[in-house]
């Protein structure tokens, strides 16, 4: 590394990053556009504009699954040789022309006819869970509310059979340990295997019954569109398999934070919340503004392809880059007090919580409509809802932002 390069020995994972992240990052923010990070053994890019250039960057590769596995022991080769299988499948982790080939048929297959009508059983599904919200003896908004809606919400539009969401949760979190970086690094490994193999004879089976008989879900429409590439281009049956364990996992514990996240927000900004409970609609952006203000995403890691220099930095091919999404959503230069919830803020839009460029998230709309009928719904039903912000735990991970358990008073 070059003398006079920006750098701070912070550890995102240490207990008061953990608590406030936004702290750490305003003072990544001020040491300059590209900070080496000597105790990540990464560069940061904090700011707004740099942040969005970046996703656009083809020198900034997305395929963070080589280098992980070419740093992995001999031992966890073997033991993750079937998980990594499954994650090629995922979009996320490749560049074009694989990524392209990769959303293509998802892109036609979740169209927004699917999603409308998938509205009014999110709005079914959200009365339900607020009822047993209200029955339960210590109401946890994450394990009787925000947990069980993505996950049945996606389960009820891949045509999962929603008995089987308990067995969902064990799989998601086993695979949670190696996806969203938790530094329990210990039995990783084996827990992500687990976790993967499980996941991928379940969709296997679950895509065999639908390809014999097709319904009205999306697991039916992939194998649909893909059957039909006039290229024959399409999905393996492996790419299928792992299309749809990114969907189910994808859109789960992220849409679970973003839930839980807004109403601590919420709970915190009491005339916030008298707001989203008397008039929602007067206020079209305030579950934007919630998503800027703490969202569920607070970093995603990029590969450099080819060396080059960014903000007055020298970057290497290997280096490890991570674009600083929830920094950017802080960004005084583009949201004015950006530390304060403004439930009018007319840009509050222009957050990159859910990324930008081709890897714009896939399931951007539905996260947001399962958000907007949460966050309402639960504001109109319990407005006097309260919790200890001092007992919050927050997840012990990199790139994801949350809690594990969220006990509430709801008065
Ligand atoms: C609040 C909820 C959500 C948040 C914050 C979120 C966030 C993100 C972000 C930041 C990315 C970009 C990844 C990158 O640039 O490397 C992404 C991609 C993706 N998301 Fe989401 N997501 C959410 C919900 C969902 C849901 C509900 C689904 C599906 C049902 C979903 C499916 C995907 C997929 C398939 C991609 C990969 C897109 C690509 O690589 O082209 N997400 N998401």
């Amino acid at each position: 590394m070059t003398m006079g390069v920006p750098s701070s020995d912070v550890d995102l994972l240490s207990t008061e990053s953990l608590i406030d992240p936004h702290a750490a990052y305003r003072d990544l923010r001020n040491l300059g556009e590209v900070v080496w990070l000597p105790h990540h053994r990464a560069w940061f890019i904090g700011h707004y504009h740099a942040v969005h250039e970046a996703f656009r960057d083809q020198r900034l590769s997305s395929d963070r699954l080589s280098p992980m596995e070419a740093r992995l022991s001999d031992d966890n080769r073997a033991t993750l040789a079937s998980t990594i299988d499954l994650l090629r499948g995922w979009m996320v982790f490749h560049d074009p022309p694989d990524h392209t080939r990769l959303r293509e048929p998802l892109r036609r297959a979740f169209t927004p006819g699917r999603l409308a009508a998938l509205r009014p059983h999110v709005v079914a599904i959200v009365d339900e869970l607020l009822d047993d919200l209200a029955a339960a003896q210590s109401p946890d908004l994450i394990a009787d509310f925000a947990f069980p809606l993505p996950a049945i919400v996606i389960a009820e539009l891949l045509g999962v059979p929603a008995e089987d969401r308990d067995d969902f949760k064990h799989w998601s979190d086993q695979l949670a340990a190696l996806v969203f970086g938790s530094s329990d690094r210990g039995s990783k490994a084996a827990t992500a295997a687990a976790g993967s193999e499980r996941f991928s004879r379940y969709f296997a089976d679950l895509i065999e019954r639908y390809r014999d008989a097709p319904d009205d879900n999306l697991v039916s429409a992939l194998i649909e569109v893909t059957e039909d590439d006039p290229d024959g281009a399409g999905l393996s049956p492996a790419e299928l398999v792992g299309a749809c364990t990114l969907l189910l996992f994808g859109g789960h514990e992220t849409t679970t934070n973003l839930i839980a996240n807004s109403m601590r927000t919420l709970m915190t900004h009491p005339d916030a919340m008298a707001a989203v409970a008397s008039d929602a609609g007067a206020h079209p952006l305030v579950f934007e503004e919630l998503h800027r203000f703490d969202g569920s995403t607070k970093l995603m890691v990029r590969v450099v392809a080819e060396d080059h220099e960014r903000g007055g930095c020298m970057l290497r091919a290997g280096d490890t880059v991570l674009l600083g999404v929830m920094s950017a959503n802080r960004d005084p230069g583009i949201f004015a007090d950006p530390d304060v919830v403004d439930i009018d803020r007319p840009n509050a839009r222009s957050h990159v919580g859910y990324g930008y460029g081709i890897h714009f998230c896939l399931g951007a709309a539905l996260a947001r409509m399962e958000a907007e009928i949460a966050i309402e719904a639960l504001a109109r039903r319990f407005p006097v809802m309260r919790h200890d912000p001092q007992a919050v735990r927050y997840t012990d991970a990199l790139i994801g932002r949350g809690v594990a358990a969220l006990p509430i008073n709801i008065g």
